[in-house]
């Protein structure tokens, strides 16, 4: 481990703990009680204002609903090369490990996420399964990948627009791409729907006490 991901790793365990997400308690993640002093911290930390909200540090509706999908249906991934696009703090990673999944790769823009993903992966016993990866893959032809899972992705216009072009490509090729959504902005309207699920959320981010989240293909 160098320098920057050892600081890292203080830096998430002192300002998270490791709980059970509402919808999926087989598994513990990296979680901020509170997101608005851990969102300042990170800004202290790296010297910047004006950051995203730190995404990596909490289980999203959309990742929740997605790794109980895959729990509750190991068959989708069972010996697969899965990739999971913007893991975050790393649930629908850790649920497609513990579902059997040949091997997983962790893909986040956020250097954090991989950090947090890396934690949690320790804490469950699946760290020999996961890579992680730290890079922008969009668009990337992914040659050796059987399933796409993208878990709360659908938040920003410009990315969703090049995921959905690059997930159609993937779909194209054989790829079998699932994403779980809580009903974000840009989703795209053409998918599927093979479950949903009412996912309890804090007040403080989604303004209501729970969110339905709905699996597309
Ligand atoms: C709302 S969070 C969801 C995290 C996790 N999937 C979950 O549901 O808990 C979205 C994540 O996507 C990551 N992200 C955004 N753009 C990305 C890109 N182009 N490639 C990889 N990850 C990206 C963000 O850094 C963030 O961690």
């Amino acid at each position: 481990m160098n320098d920057d991901e050892a600081a890292r790793e203080h830096f998430v365990r002192e300002h998270t703990v490791l709980a059970r997400p509402p919808l999926v308690p087989e598994l513990v993640v990296t979680t901020a009680t509170d997101v608005t002093p851990l969102w300042h911290a990170t800004e202290a930390w790296l010297g910047r204002s004006g950051l995203a909200i730190p995404f990596w540090s909490v289980p999203w509706a959309g990742g929740q609903a997605l790794a109980r999908w895959v729990l509750d249906h190991p068959e989708s991934v069972r010996d697969a090369r899965v990739v999971d696009l913007g893991c975050g703090g790393g649930v629908v990673a850790l649920a497609a490990a513990r579902a059997g999944a040949a091997r997983v790769l962790a893909v986040d823009v956020d250097p954090f996420a991989l950090t947090a993903t890396r934690i949690a992966a320790e804490e469950n016993g699946l760290a020999t399964k996961l890579t992680l990866l730290c890079e922008d893959v969009t668009g990337r032809a992914l040659e050796d990948v059987d399933v796409l899972l993208a878990g709360d992705v659908w938040y920003e216009e410009a990315p969703a627009r090049r995921f959905t072009t690059w997930m159609a490509a993937l779909r194209q090729r054989g790829v079998r791409v699932v994403t779980g959504d809580p009903g974000r902005s840009y989703v795209p309207a053409d998918l599927r729907e093979v479950a949903r699920y009412e996912v309890p959320t804090p007040w403080e981010l989604e303004s209501a006490p729970s969110r339905t989240a709905r699996i597309l293909v």
